[in-house]
């Protein structure tokens, strides 16, 4: 039996009650996380908390409990659940309240939805890589924030999609931003290029992992945009998200990265995630 966390409490999913004017339906008002488990732990889930909690207030929204109780109900949720590989889908909306555009009264309650699921790693496209199509990036100017509002991300994802592609690679007027739910870095001569964590992308807590990786490894780091043509001529080519970890992409509109295959960056970039994974169990 599958446990939800809604309303305050833990619930089976016949049990769920969404009203009709929670404003998360209507508007996509509201804002989300989606946390990794590896091994029965929550990895980073103090870095999504945290990143859930800056994108509520951006979108000057209270959440109605601490941070320390989110941890509680996403570990609730995976022990209630038996999650060993997988993730936690937590979402919060401005609340239920008659549609109106402005802000309800401030007594409604935001509302709390979360889930947990088991989720294989993505192992194919990570040791083979994954093609991608560049897709006008149409957005609104706040991607920074991890809004439900995500109709741009999904478009852009079907088109991908609907090209045999696994990811669009966003650009706006030919600069590179990000992908439609992940970030994107380009390898040229050692040097790992991305788009600087600007109001035009979602500051992926991967990104920041493989940052650091990078930092601890000595590869060079440059967080500066580039455009798709110079992404077209990169060595190498990665796609970060916590559900895709450090996959390759190994082409962009057909046209292959380097040699077409993962490269040795990205394979180190790769073995170091991977050692960092809290209770990892190898081969899973
Ligand atoms: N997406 N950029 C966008 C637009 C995203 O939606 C995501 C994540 C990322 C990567 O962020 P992180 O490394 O923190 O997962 C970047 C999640 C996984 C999703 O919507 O399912």
């Amino acid at each position: 039996m599958t446990v939800y966390f809604s309303d305050g409490q833990f619930t089976k999913r016949e049990e769920l009650t969404i009203s009709i004017d929670d404003r998360g339906y209507y508007f996509g008002d509201g804002v989300y996380e989606v946390i990794k488990v590896y091994g029965g732990e929550l990895y980073t889930a103090k870095e999504h908390i945290d990143r859930l909690f800056q994108s509520a207030a951006k979108i000057k929204m209270t959440i109605p409990y601490a941070d320390v109780q989110i941890m509680e109900i996403a570990r609730e949720l995976v022990k209630a659940n038996n999650i060993l590989t997988g993730h936690i889908y937590l979402q919060i909306t401005r609340g239920s309240a008659p549609r109106l555009h402005q802000f309800p009264d401030p007594s409604v309650q935001p509302v709390v939805t979360a889930y947990a699921v088991n989720n294989p790693r993505p192992l194919e496209g990570m040791e083979n890589g994954v093609p991608v199509k560049s897709v006008e990036d149409v957005r609104w100017l706040r991607c920074d924030i991890k809004s439900l509002n995500l109709l741009g991300n999904v478009l852009a994802k079907q088109e991908a999609y609907e090209a045999g592609c696994v990811e669009a690679l966003l650009h706006r007027e030919g600069v590179v931003t990000e992908g439609s739910a992940s970030n994107m870095f380009g390898i040229k001569n050692g040097t790992v290029y991305t788009h600087p964590a600007t109001n035009l992308i979602l500051n992926g807590i991967t990104r920041q992992v493989v940052l650091g990786l990078c930092k601890d490894l000595c590869i060079p780091v440059v967080e500066q945009s580039f455009t798709l043509d110079e992404a077209c001529e990169m060595d190498e080519f990665i796609l970060t998200s916590t559900t895709s970890e450090v996959t390759p992409v190994i082409s962009i509109d057909g046209r292959p990265i380097g040699s077409g295959v993962p490269g040795i960056i990205t394979k180190k970039l790769q073995e170091a995630f991977a050692l960092q994974i809290p209770s990892f169990i190898a081969g899973e």
